[in-house]
């Protein structure tokens, strides 16, 4: 692997900002920082100690957490690159292996260093047999991402050559070891559900091949394989393979900046990603496209979706960054098209998306507030198509993923101001007491209601 490939992390100061408390004196003078492309930062590091203020902003609207050189995206312009490649380019030429390579280390391989990387990942594609007896602790019915999250945390358990984050050749063999695996315990996470027995994953099989071999593939058949199928589970993982700082990837590096284990963090990834408003959507959507049912409810659920005393929200609509279109919902959904049509399947669900999405897109509170579907709209439909049920798509999000948390939790470690992650708060609790002891604190005859204490 080339090391002259990893980019600086430093970004210039190019400008200074006066921040101006109103009606007072005080002042103070901040950096500005220069971006590649896309905004400039405001370096706030040292407000605090020069203001004793600390600056707001919950769910970082406006807050870079780090410098990085992974992945950008344009939100107005519905433009994402990865490591400055399109994705609409990666997921029309590339492949999710070399995807993977320019993710982790920085440019596209050549054919030399492609085949060395493939190679290395075939060779820790199996886990510890151990380790499968871990599947038969959970119940048949569990939710997969349930499983994977506590077979990932596991593999500290196993991979003791592979934790100390300080050697930076275990920190490639974890990262190396992570990416091979997550197929396998994707796949038999599903199988244990079926109760069948797990299948070994093939070295003559392509990442995609492996995947869908180990989770379709029973022992008293042969598995044959679609090449239409293969090249759509391998556009999926690339196009879940990164998206900057997400919810999940942030919950990997903050996981990470405690010096925690590189298995850990994965598997706190993998918590985060679950979430319906993450990477728990595309379960979700098909949940959602189920209930409505039929073209004539979906006024009705559009109504729903608008109206704030009704928590209802048209799942896989919607991005924090995206305010014109998500590029990747666009090639998801040319594929679940391909996809229906290789295996002559006429599922209503596609079209009563398709009529959802053009209902949704006119609606001037959808337009207002600039909600486009994102990826995950079009992605259950694909995956279901191919036999998974709902609970497998985070799972599989996930397995695409996971690249792109480790991608970041590696470049953490080149990054100088890499540092615990410890947010601030505006404390707006009581100020300081005397404890009260229980005899002077009184007695009431109301009954107990501590459901009310938990009301948002
Ligand atoms: N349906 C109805 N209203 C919505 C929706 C939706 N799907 N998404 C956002 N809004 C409204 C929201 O109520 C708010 O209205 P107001 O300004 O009047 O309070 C406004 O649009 C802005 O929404 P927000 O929740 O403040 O925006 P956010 O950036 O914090 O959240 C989001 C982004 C993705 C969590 C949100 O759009 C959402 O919940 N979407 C549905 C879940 C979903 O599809 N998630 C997958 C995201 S893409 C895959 C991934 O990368 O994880």
């Amino acid at each position: 692997m080339n090391p002259k490939n990893i980019p600086k992390l430093e970004s210039e100061v190019i400008d200074q900002v006066s921040i101006r408390r109103k009606g007072t004196q005080e002042e103070w003078q901040v950096d500005v920082r220069k971006a590649s492309i896309g905004p400039d930062s405001i370096d706030i590091r040292s407000f605090y100690s020069d203001s004793k203020m600390f600056t707001w902003d919950p769910g970082f609207t406006s807050t870079a957490s780090c410098t990085s050189a992974i992945t950008y995206i344009d939100g107005a312009k519905g433009q994402l690159l990865y490591r400055g490649y399109p994705i609409e380019q990666l997921a029309a030429h590339s492949d999710y292996m070399e995807t993977c390579y320019l993710l982790l280390y920085g440019s596209l391989p050549n054919p030399e260093e492609k085949q060395q990387f493939v190679d290395d990942i075939t060779n820790h594609t199996l886990i510890h047999t151990q380790l499968e007896i871990f599947y038969r602790g959970f119940m048949r019915g569990a939710h997969p991402m349930a499983i994977m999250n506590g077979v990932v945390g596991a593999l500290s358990a196993f991979y003791h050559d592979s934790t100390d984050i300080n050697d930076p050749e275990q920190r490639r063999l974890a990262a190396h070891r992570m990416i091979a695996k997550m197929p396998t315990i994707a796949a038999y996470a599903f199988q244990y559900a079926n109760g069948m027995a797990f299948p070994a994953p093939k070295n003559k099989y392509s990442y995609a091949e492996n995947l869908l071999q180990m989770m379709f593939s029973v022992k008293s058949e042969k598995y044959e394989m679609n090449p239409k199928i293969v090249k759509a589970i391998d556009r999926f993982l690339i196009l879940h393979a990164d998206h900057e700082q997400n919810a999940s990837t942030s919950t990997v590096r903050l996981a990470a900046s405690s010096g925690a284990n590189p298995f850990a963090c994965i598997a706190a990834g993998i918590a985060s990603l679950w979430g319906p408003a993450h990477g728990g959507a595309n379960e979700a959507v098909l949940r959602m496209l189920n209930e409505i049912g039929n073209k004539k409810n979906i006024t009705k659920y559009v109504d729903k979706a608008k109206d704030k005393k009704d928590p209802f929200r048209l799942m896989g609509f919607g991005h924090r960054v995206y305010k014109n279109f998500d590029p990747r919902a666009n090639v998801m959904r040319d594929s679940a098209y391909e996809i229906l049509e290789e295996l002559g399947i006429n599922d209503p669900r596609m079209e009563l998306a398709m009529e959802l999405e053009q209902i949704a897109l006119k609606d001037d509170y959808f337009v207002e507030k600039n909600l486009y579907p994102n990826v995950d709209f079009y992605s259950g439909i694909i995956l279901s198509a191919i036999g998974l049920p709902t609970n497998m798509f985070t799972p599989m999000f996930a397995v695409g993923r996971t690249v792109g948390w480790l991608a970041h939790w590696k470049e953490m470690f080149t990054d100088p101001d890499s540092k615990i992650g410890r947010p601030r708060q505006i404390y707006v609790g009581e100020t300081e007491r005397d404890y009260v002891p229980m005899k002077d604190r009184g007695h009431t005859n109301r009954p107990l209601l501590f459901t009310k204490f938990w009301q948002r």
